[in-house]
């Protein structure tokens, strides 16, 4: 029997469900519909010959660095914003290294770090989980060599300010600092244009607003001498061709982002009404989705969950995170997607209370 690395065999599993996810699928942040016609049609006319040829990233590439309006040196396509996170870990830690991450957060960056045998630092988030800019500061040691903060965070969808995000770039000079923007397009603040900054890196994802989770495909953008160093670990081929073939396509279809978009807002707005209304806590949210505290227990969020399943709406239990005992999260689609979640959760309320303790004061 081989054994794995040490790093490897101490990692913690990570487990989301990956089948029988049935019903509104309100649990992942996905966009609850689908991708842009555009991108379907562009699916359809994929030839056999397209697929037997090694997908070439390089014009679209060159595509993608124009709509963002920086030079094609300085993004490089991945497979989804996990790999970017992966060849960051790769590229920049090793055994004995300082990674940072403040807490609760994404699960994937904790374990691509310690799979690279980094000691993994977890700075817990302010009051109300606001992004605790001094204390991260403080646990900045000449060890650190990387930090990662998704902004829009998840699952909190507290964001931090541009300002917070350059004293920590500029505190860590020696440190990757990693803000991941996974849910750009549900709040439009950006730090591309800090991408000067020598150790700072931002990732994209078409997961989300896009609507192309399955495709597999996100970006890191950094100055042009890193991102050489991070291209040196990337596969040529780590994208697939039927991503690259639909990017294009994606990307000029613009209106069907917007107007996704607006309705993740207004459902948004309309989910944190009902929450207040209900008197169930909740933390304003800049992405997709609010995280709400159901209960006090996590025995709690799981009937919760469970209910809301039976109902035929999947939500996400985030009671296992710090500081979320008895929390879900709750993501948003078009209007009517938030009529069914709204409905099944007025009901699920009604019949299981907001137990003593969680409730709003
Ligand atoms: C903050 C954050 N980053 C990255 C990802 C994963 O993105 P991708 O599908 O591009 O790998 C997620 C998915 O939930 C996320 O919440």
């Amino acid at each position: 029997m081989l054994s794995p690395r040490e790093a490897v065999r101490t990692l913690p599993s990570y487990r989301p469900p990956l089948a029988g996810r049935d019903g509104l699928r309100s649990d992942f942040n996905e966009n609850t519909v689908g991708c842009s016609p555009r991108v379907l049609e562009r699916v359809r006319r994929t030839s056999g010959e397209e697929l037997a040829r090694y997908p070439e990233r390089a014009p679209i590439e060159n595509s993608v660095a124009t709509f963002l309006g920086i030079q094609p040196e300085e993004v490089l396509l991945t497979n989804g914003v996990d790999e970017a996170i992966h060849l960051l870990c790769e590229a920049y830690l090793q055994a004995g290294d300082e990674a940072l991450i403040v807490v609760p957060t994404y699960s994937m960056y904790r374990i691509y770090m310690m799979a690279a045998g980094a000691d993994v630092v977890s700075v817990p988030a302010a009051e109300d989980f606001r992004f605790p800019v001094a204390d991260v500061c403080r646990r900045i040691t000449p060890r650190t060599r990387m930090i990662a903060i998704a902004n829009p965070n998840n699952p909190t969808g507290s964001i931090a300010k541009q300002e917070e995000l350059m004293t920590i770039a500029r505190s860590a000079p020696d440190a990757a600092v990693l803000v991941d923007e996974a849910y750009f397009e549900f709040c439009g603040q950006t730090t591309i244009a800090k991408r000067d900054e020598k150790n700072l890196f931002v990732a994209r994802t078409f997961s989300k607003a896009y609507g192309m989770a399955g495709l597999r495909v996100g970006m890191l953008i950094g100055e042009e001498a890193q991102m050489r160093a991070i291209r040196r670990v990337s596969s040529p081929y780590n994208v697939n061709a039927l991503a690259l073939a639909c990017l294009p396509e994606a990307i000029a279809d613009q209106g069907y982002i917007q107007q996704y978009v607006g309705e993740v807002l207004a459902g948004r707005a309309r989910l944190e009404r009902s929450l207040q209304e209900c008197g169930v806590q909740f933390w304003p949210s800049a992405a997709n989705f609010v995280l709400a505290r159901v209960g006090s227990t996590a025995e709690d969020s799981a009937a919760f969950v469970e209910h809301m399943r039976r109902r035929g709406i999947l939500v996400r239990d985030r009671s296992s995170d710090h500081g979320c005992v008895g929390c879900v999260r709750i993501t948003l689609g078009p209007r009517e997607h938030t009529d069914r979640l709204l409905e099944a959760l007025t009901s699920t309320i009604a019949e299981l209370g907001i137990p003593e303790g969680a409730s709003q004061a």
